[in-house]
């Protein structure tokens, strides 16, 4: 792999494509152990299903406290708020697995920990690259959501701002089925705005968690296509602005994506949405 391209790339642009991260071997592992989190994990959790991107709900604890453990979310479109039940089944239903994949399965943490990772973060000078987070995003065929403008440091703020994000594809992502899409070179832009938990949690669990400004406005013309192959990896800078549209294919459109900052030289603030559990998650790739 060219490092030097991948990080002259990130460096210009604010994100940057490595054709074939991983073989067709490694993507299947993911695929798979994916599949079977879904067909035998989700399950055990009984019949209360949680909805990404709803309005929080008495359920929110499910979401606030996932940073270490590994939780399951529905689409919104697979869901039948009249019956309070899944239109389909779980497979097809899945929105994302989150957050702490990374740490506690072994699958995803063989990955996440390999060799080539560590040499990413080390070409984009990361000294000390620890993990807050990580996902499968699953995008399925017409219920799969569209993920609206955002820089990921909203989310996982360090001070100053280290962030970076891997996102693996483990299907070909396509116009059709919701590639990423991205602002080159809005890397330099200030921080939009924070998602972050409010000093306290009010009467509402829906009350705790907030943006720090409106929404922004973005033009469409000012968005690039990235459509990718199964196996590529997109390596995203935490200030770049990205979206990625739904998936109105009848191809899924699943990925493995991760979020590390540099330990080394930002500060991770107590404020962000995502806080460290009694677990503790947060892998420092480095030193495993
Ligand atoms: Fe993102």
């Amino acid at each position: 792999m060219d490092f030097k391209k991948l990080s002259d790339d990130y460096n210009s642009t604010g994100y940057a494509i490595a054709r074939n991260f991983l073989n067709d071997q490694e993507v299947e592992a993911l695929r798979n152990e994916s599949s079977r989190l879904v067909r035998e994990e989700w399950t055990k959790e009984g019949d209360d299903i949680y909805i990404f991107g709803n309005a929080f709900n008495a359920k929110s604890l499910y979401f606030l406290e996932s940073s270490d453990k590994v939780r399951y979310f529905a689409e919104k479109k697979a869901y039948d708020f009249s019956k309070n039940q899944l239109i389909g089944t779980r497979e097809h239903s899945i929105s994302k697995i989150g957050h702490a994949l990374h740490c506690l399965n072994p699958v995803f943490k063989e990955v996440t920990c390999s060799q080539k990772v560590k040499e990413v973060f080390a070409a984009i000078q990361f000294k000390n690259p620890t993990v807050a987070q990580s996902m499968v995003i699953f995008k399925n065929p017409k219920v799969g959501g569209a993920y609206t403008p955002h820089q990921d440091a909203s989310f996982l703020n360090t001070e100053p701002i280290h962030l970076a994000g891997l996102w693996i594809a483990l299907d070909d992502a396509t116009k059709e089925n919701g590639c990423l899409e991205f602002i080159p070179g809005s890397h330099r832009w200030p921080l939009a705005r924070r998602f972050v938990r409010s000093k306290e949690r009010k009467q509402d669990d829906d009350d705790y968690l907030e943006w720090t400004a409106p929404v922004v406005q973005y033009q469409d013309d000012q968005f690039v296509m990235e459509p990718v192959k199964r196996g590529d990896m997109v390596l995203i800078h935490g200030l770049v602005v990205h979206r990625s549209g739904p998936n109105v294919s009848e191809k899924a459109r699943w990925v493995y994506t991760f979020h590390a900052y540099d330990e080394a030289r930002g500060e991770y603030q107590s404020d962000n949405w995502l806080q460290p559990g009694p677990n503790n998650t947060f892998l420092p790739i480095f030193e495993n």
